[in-house]
C-alpha cells in the first residue's frame, strides 16, 4: 500500500535486525524500565502460528518508521468448537513519528488485509485509547475470557 509519502509492504528477512531495532526503541521504558517486546518478535517470527502475510513495515521516505504483526490462535467456545482467530503485536512506531496518526494508518491497513484474508476476529491486551479509534471493544462484551487471566482488563476484540 502506498499513500503519499508513506508505503505499507511486507516485512523481508534483509528488514529483521533494523525492525527489532525499531521496535526497541518504540517500545522502550514505555511500559516498565527497558522492554523485552524486540526479543519477543525475534522469536515469534520462528513459531508455527506467525503470520509471514501479516507482518507488516511501514515506510516513509525509504526509512523504516513502523512495524506490525499477527499470530494465528483460537476461541475454544462452551460448546466444544475452537475458532480460529489472530493475536497482534508488537505493533511499533519509531518515537519520532509517534501520535502523528501512522500507528492506527499501520493498524487499519493491517487489519483489513486480516479481514481480506478470511480471518474472523482479532484479539489482544492493549489500550484501548488507542485501538478503539480502529473498532475495538472489550472482550468480555462478547462474553470471551482469557485462558488463566481473571475478566476485566484490557483485553480487546475486534471482529472483522
Ligand atoms: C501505540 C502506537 C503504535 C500508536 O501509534 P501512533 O502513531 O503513536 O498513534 P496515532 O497517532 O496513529 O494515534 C491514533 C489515535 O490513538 C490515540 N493514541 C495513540 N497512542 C495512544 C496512547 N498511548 N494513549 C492514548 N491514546 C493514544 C491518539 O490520540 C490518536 O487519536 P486521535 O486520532 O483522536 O488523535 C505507538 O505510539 C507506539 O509505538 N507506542 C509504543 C509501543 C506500544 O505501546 N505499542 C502498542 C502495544 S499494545
Amino acid at each position: 500500500m502506498k499513500q503519499n509519502d508513506i508505503t505499507i509492504r511486507l516485512e523481508q528477512q534483509a528488514d529483521h535486525s533494523a525492525v527489532e531495532h525499531l521496535v526497541r526503541e518504540a517500545f522502550w521504558n514505555v511500559y516498565r524500565p527497558g522492554c523485552s517486546e524486540h526479543y519477543v518478535l525475534h522469536v515469534l517470527r520462528d513459531d508455527p502460528a506467525f503470520v509471514p502475510e501479516l507482518d507488516f513495515v511501514m515506510e516513509q521516505d525509504g526509512a523504516l518508521i513502523g512495524q506490525n504483526m499477527f499470530m494465528r490462535t483460537v476461541i475454544e467456545a462452551d460448546d466444544g468448537r475452537t475458532i480460529p482467530v489472530l493475536t497482534m503485536g508488537p505493533i511499533g512506531i519509531t518515537p519520532e513519528r509517534k501520535r502523528q496518526g501512522y500507528g492506527k494508518k499501520l493498524l487499519d491497513c493491517s487489519l483489513e488485509q486480516a479481514a481480506a484474508m478470511g480471518f474472523g476476529a482479532v484479539l489482544f491486551e492493549g489500550n484501548i485509547d488507542f485501538y478503539g479509534k480502529s473498532g475495538f471493544a472489550y472482550a468480555r462484551e462478547f462474553g470471551i475470557r482469557y485462558h488463566d487471566l481473571p475478566e476485566g482488563g484490557g483485553r480487546l476484540l475486534l471482529p472483522l
